[in-house]
């Protein structure tokens, strides 16, 4: 339960618990504290065939939180929880945020967020889709936010380099916005970052991608939004000698 919430913040919290289940929304604590409110979220029978349990994923989420803030991994610690609810602190904007509407020099961000990745990897786990969405920088620290596809126990270096491989499509993918002049060179900065944090991860993922090359000319025929036209470069930037 919420213990550590003042009188005022549990009248809040109960408030936004009686609305509406929401996936996730901001709350403005009494000492001014910005946090995130997340629950399971009420789905449509329409989605919920396609997204599978809606309570399975939050538990799984909320599960992975846990595991690796006690492992003192970069994710956004739980402030306070009950049996469908959880709340953790602001912790700034999303990695895809900083590289769409830049308001300075980004490099840090994007250093820390590849950083924050290899950590996790080399500490043998997968986060299951580190989408650069899913990772906040409050100007001093990366930490990712959404655990919806994590799996506990440690993970194989192929399933490491598959999620390396889902992070760099994520920056690329992002980075085709077209109108956000820094976006190459913040992806660029990540993936410099990263593969000297975790050579051996990249090396495997290099490996993955040569036996994935068939996919590159697939996906250009397949579609033109930008998450097909970022397979190519994905592979392409794994593949090559030096990042
Ligand atoms: N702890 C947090 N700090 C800052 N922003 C957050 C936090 N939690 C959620 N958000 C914001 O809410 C959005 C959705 O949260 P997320 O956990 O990614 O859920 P979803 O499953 O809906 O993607 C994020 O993109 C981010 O803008
Ligand atoms: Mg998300």
């Amino acid at each position: 339960m919420a213990t550590s919430l003042t009188q005022d913040d549990q009248t809040l919290l109960f408030q936004a618990l009686s609305d509406k289940a929401q996936r996730v929304r901001p709350l403005i604590l009494s000492a001014g504290q910005k946090v995130w409110l997340k629950q399971v979220e009420n789905l449509s029978l329409r989605l919920k065939l396609q997204k599978g349990s809606a309570a399975a994923a939050f538990l799984r989420e909320r599960n992975g939180l846990h595991i690796m803030g006690r492992l003192g991994l970069p994710v956004a610690p739980i402030l306070a929880e009950g049996e469908d609810w959880f709340m953790t602190p602001d912790l700034g904007l999303t990695l895809r945020r900083l590289m769409w509407h830049p308001t300075a020099d980004n490099t840090a961000a994007f250093k820390a967020g590849a950083l924050a990745l290899a950590k996790l990897h080399l500490a043998g786990h997968r986060h299951g889709r580190p989408a650069i969405r899913d990772i906040c920088w409050d100007g001093n620290a990366a930490r990712f936010i959404d655990l919806e596809r994590f799996k506990p126990g440690k993970a194989s270096l192929n399933a490491r380099a598959v999620d390396l491989i889902i992070f760099v499509h994520s920056l690329y993918a992002d980075a085709l916005k077209p109108g956000c002049a820094s976006a190459s060179a913040n992806r660029d900065t990540a993936l410099a970052t990263y593969r000297r944090a975790a050579p051996e991860i990249w090396a495997r993922a290099a490996q993955i991608a040569s036996w994935l090359r068939w996919l590159a000319p697939l996906a250009r025929l397949a579609g033109s939004g930008r998450e097909m036209r970022a397979i190519a470069p994905t592979l392409a930037v794994l593949r090559a000698r030096q990042g």
